[in-house]
């Protein structure tokens, strides 16, 4: 039986992909901190490994045998170096991949991890390149940008109001996570692929700002004013929240980068990159759900 193992599996992108491979009867095995956050029918398929990523002796120890590896760097504001903190757990990995001599490791990337000076997605280029080195088959997905970023918004778009970093006229490729899941998990499923691999997923559309605004407006039952709002603000404001300086700056840098106006990901679009979720699909099912819960706005 295939052995796959998992990190991030308590978050959208990891824990969609661990379904998918419970589903097709594989051993899943879970690296997480908190396994109480694992979803009940789920957790009792799943061999459970409790301990942080931080930890490279847990992480070599929780991937022993495993015939795949699923890699993210979790989401993370307060820590000093970002990115020696996502290079150091990337380190982790590389050392279990290559002591446990796991064959495959499925990434989550993003678009632009190519280029320099995008911050956070230059340090997952250079998780790539880690990995690279260290699997003898490896993909890099190179994500677009996840509609859930858009359920952090619901009061302002309760409000009537789409802020965007980015400028409100260029598009965009934007996924829902379970599409990115259900990507991964066909790579790390399949045992047939060789090599070094870079995929776009790139959702079922580019948009722009404003295009979002028209469909979110639609779906949500109101009108959208959207705005652009530099990534200096940005920056601020995540450090008034707590964010640490290093971390703010990442997200900063990254959008600063993505508004460029000759920026667009070097992955291009192909009946493979593109996955079925849309815009209009998430907003009903994800988006309304959590504005009619809070909102005086008439429902769809
Ligand atoms: N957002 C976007 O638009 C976008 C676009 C492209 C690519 N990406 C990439 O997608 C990745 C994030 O995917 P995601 O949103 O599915 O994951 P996530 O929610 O950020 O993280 C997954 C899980 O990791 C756990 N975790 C956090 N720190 C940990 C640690 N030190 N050790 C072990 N587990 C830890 C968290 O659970 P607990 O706190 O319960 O442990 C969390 O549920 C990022 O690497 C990002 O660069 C994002």
């Amino acid at each position: 039986m295939m052995r796959i193992a998992l990190v991030g599996a308590t978050g959208p992108v990891a824990g969609r992909a661990l379904e998918q491979v419970v589903q097709s009867g594989a051993q899943a095995v879970a690296l997480v901190r908190h396994p109480e956050k694992l979803p009940e029918p789920l957790r009792s398929r799943v061999q459970v490994e409790q301990g942080t990523l931080e930890d490279g002796a847990f992480v070599v120890r929780a991937t022993r045998g495993a015939d795949a590896l699923l890699w993210l760097t979790p989401t993370t504001y307060g820590v000093q170096d970002f990115r020696a903190y996502t290079l150091d757990l990337a380190r982790n990995a590389a050392r279990a991949l290559q002591e446990n001599r796991i064959p495959r490791v499925v990434f989550v990337s993003s678009h632009g991890a190519d280029r320099p000076d995008l911050g956070q997605v230059t340090f997952a280029g250079e998780v790539e390149k880690l990995l690279e080195a260290a699997a003898p088959h490896t993909v890099s997905l190179r994500c677009a940008g996840f509609m859930e970023n858009l359920l952090a918004s619901v009061d302002t778009l309760k409000g009537g109001q789409l802020f965007t970093l980015l400028p409100p006229d260029k598009q965009y490729p934007l996924v829902a996570t379970r599409d990115v899941g259900d990507v991964a998990a066909r790579w790390l499923l399949d045992a047939s692929w060789s090599g070094h691999h870079v995929r776009g997923v790139h959702g079922p559309q580019d948009l722009s700002a404003n295009e979002l605004a028209d469909i979110l407006g639609r779906v949500l039952g109101g009108p959208l004013r959207c705005q652009r709002v530099p990534a200096e603000t940005l920056r601020h404001n995540f450090m008034m929240r707590g964010m640490s300086p290093s971390v703010a700056e990442a997200y900063a840098q990254m959008f600063r980068g993505f508004g460029q106006p000759d920026y667009r990901p070097s992955e291009p679009r192909t009946a493979e990159t593109t996955t079925p979720t849309t815009l209009e699909a998430f907003a009903r099912e994800r988006l309304a759900p959590r504005i009619r819960a809070t909102s005086s706005r008439p429902g769809p």
